[in-house]
């Protein structure tokens, strides 16, 4: 019994000497003094060897050891936590790898914009870019529209208060009435980018989406350069075994006009939700440039002809990519984005 006294003592002063300062020297304590086979146990299990009589006196000096052992780790403890909130030398640990930055990705918006611009590059198109706060003359009078024109009521927009005038561009024909302003023919352009409509959000239908223009005058060219330029294109973008067909149709700055569809790349033709079950899909308007735009620009129209189309990069890559629901381009999802890693 005294010999364990003693040796309790001496247990005492050493922890009473130890500054455990991380967290190994802690979990070392933590085993010697108060694991399962450590000091504290084995101490309890010297019990049995301890005289009746003494039981309770050496019971009252164990425990009170014990609860010693206990609230030292404790303290020992909370200090290590609150210096590791200033972060000690010793806790930090230069060698453990760093938080992973995760490779971005493409838009598919971007993709397909890049892949329209390098398939309308090899036929000699060149990139032209305008202002998405468009004034009323280049998104609508310009191209024909004047104001009371119906067809302005399928392109609501949103316009600004303190200038009339001036509104979020429909579509970006609007650059090619800028285009033509300040160049002459011949004119081979592409004009791609965001265009905004009043529309009532949904899966179908976004208050702002992409298009691609093209705009192609000089001399001689015909409804032909139209189709084959076309028929070239998607051909490119979808596969030799696409097929087309044009349906007349009506936009104010073109004459005769045009809609394009492809066979369905989803359903392969037979129908479906997304052809509306015609086997048919429309992805552009196009028509001849009207005379009245080109003079409009001061371009003699007797002398030059051109085409011009626009289509809907949403509508592209729905069809590339199967993506069914407008609202994914642009909610950053990155469940949805990390999809097109592999198409870089
Ligand atoms: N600007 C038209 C639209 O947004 C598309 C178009 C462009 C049609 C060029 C003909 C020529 O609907």
């Amino acid at each position: 019994m005294e010999q364990l006294l003693q040796q309790i003592e001496a247990y005492r002063q050493e922890i009473g000497s130890l500054t455990p300062d991380n967290a190994e020297s802690l979990e070392a304590y933590r085993i010697k003094f108060l694991g399962t086979k450590g000091i504290v146990k084995n101490l309890f299990n010297e019990m049995k060897n301890v005289p009746t009589d003494k039981k309770k006196e050496f019971g009252l000096i164990l425990n009170e050891f014990k609860q010693f052992a206990e609230s030292s780790y404790e303290d020992w403890k909370i200090r290590g936590s609150s210096l590791n909130g200033q972060s000690t030398a010793s806790d930090l640990d230069l060698t453990l790898p760093g938080d992973p930055l995760r490779p971005g990705s493409r838009h598919p918006i971007s993709l397909v914009r890049n892949e329209i611009v390098h398939i309308f590059g090899r036929l000699g198109f060149s990139v032209a870019e305008g202002p998405e706060i468009e004034d009323d003359w280049h998104n609508f009078t310009a191209l024909n529209l004047p104001e009371d024109h119906p067809a302005r009521d399928m392109q609501d927009t949103f316009y600004i208060h303190q200038h009339p005038d001036w509104l979020l561009r429909t579509h970006t024909s609007s650059v090619q009435a800028r285009v033509m302003e300040r160049q002459k023919p011949p004119i081979r352009i592409i004009c791609p980018g965001r265009v905004y409509r009043n529309e009532t959000i949904s899966a179908r239908a976004h208050c702002f989406f992409h298009q691609t223009e093209g705009l192609y005058v000089d001399e001689n060219v015909s409804f032909a350069d139209l189709k084959q330029t076309l028929y070239f294109f998607v051909q490119e973008m979808f596969g030799k075994d696409v097929r087309v067909r044009f349906r007349p149709s009506y936009f104010p700055f073109t004459e005769p006009s045009a809609e394009m569809d492809i066979n369905c790349r989803i359903c392969g033709g037979v129908g479906c939700p997304v052809c509306k079950h015609t086997g048919w899909v429309e992805i552009l308007g196009s028509g001849m440039v009207h005379p009245k735009m080109l003079e409009n620009f001061g371009i003699d129209s007797n002398k030059y002809t051109g085409f011009a189309f626009g289509m809907g990069i949403e509508r592209i890559c729905q069809l590339k990519y199967r993506i069914n629901d407008l609202r994914l381009y642009s909610q950053n999802d990155t469940r949805f984005l990390k999809q097109f890693i592999p198409a870089l």
